[in-house]
């Protein structure tokens, strides 16, 4: 059975009173309303991990990063280490979010090895891919997205794959307010699916969870969690803001 997953991604925001304020609220309210089989997770930046997976210590919200070094230890300053995430119990990181393939020119390559030492040190990859607007409007956002899924996780071997959630963003929809529609977010949940299963087998490929991310909001998290290909959603601005957050949550 696939996991029902909302990820809140908090990108580069918040001072840290205020990150604690947003970290007990969520936590508050999902012990208090329970999170309808979701599980929740929370990415705030590096400097609020340890506060964030003290907070939510057995509370059913569970932690992220954002990112994570490519290299093990040693001589990378300004890094973070995957093994410095699994020290203070982060149990998820984002890889290969667009803003980090845009701004910091991470390629498939790269990312695949961000993949590779998460899993080694036991933090689960959500792994995002999409396309840009010049690429669907060409009719090649099928090509992109396979092209980023093989050449960054399709080289890992069943047992690893099978740890391994997606995050389909198109690069279009995120922070513009212009959100894919339901067909074209189911449509292309189908198409990863199909290509897990070409590349695995079908049981992993409806085990794998495949998020949808992109100027998901109150108002259309329900439409887009509706499609059966659609197994949560990666949040960016409306994670920012208990209300929105929680209502994103309870739109399953
Ligand atoms: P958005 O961001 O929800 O603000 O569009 C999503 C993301 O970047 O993961």
């Amino acid at each position: 059975m696939r996991k029902i997953i909302v990820a809140g991604n908090w990108k580069m925001n918040k001072a840290f009173h205020e990150a604690d304020d947003l970290v007990f609220d969520i936590v508050k309210h999902i012990d208090k309303n329970g999170a309808n089989g979701v599980e929740v997770v929370i990415c705030p930046p590096f400097p609020y991990l340890e506060l964030a997976t003290d907070i939510t210590e057995n509370d059913g919200v569970f932690v992220g990063a954002q990112n994570v070094s490519n290299q093990e230890s040693g001589a990378y300053t300004g890094e973070i280490s995957a093994m410095m995430l699994k020290s203070i119990e982060v149990k998820y990181c984002i890889v290969g979010h667009s803003e980090r393939r845009k701004y910091f020119n991470e390629s498939n390559q790269f990312l695949s090895e961000k993949v590779n030492i998460c899993l080694k040190h036991e933090i689960i990859p959500i792994f995002c891919c999409g396309e840009v607007l010049e690429e669907r409007n060409s009719g090649n956002h099928f090509d992109v997205v396979k092209n980023q899924l093989t050449e960054s996780l399709f080289h890992l071997e069943a047992k690893d794959f099978k740890k391994v959630v997606i995050a389909y963003e198109p690069v279009w929809a995120i922070g513009t307010g212009v959100t894919a529609t339901s067909e074209q977010a189911q449509e292309m949940h189908v198409f990863i699916r199909n290509l897990i299963e070409e590349n695995y087998n079908k049981r992993i490929a409806n085990d794998t969870s495949i998020l949808y991310g992109g100027s998901c909001n109150p108002q259309n998290a329900k439409e887009l969690f509706a499609n059966p290909d659609v197994d949560g959603g990666l949040i960016g601005g409306a994670s920012l803001k208990a209300d929105d957050f929680y209502k994103i949550i309870d739109s399953f």
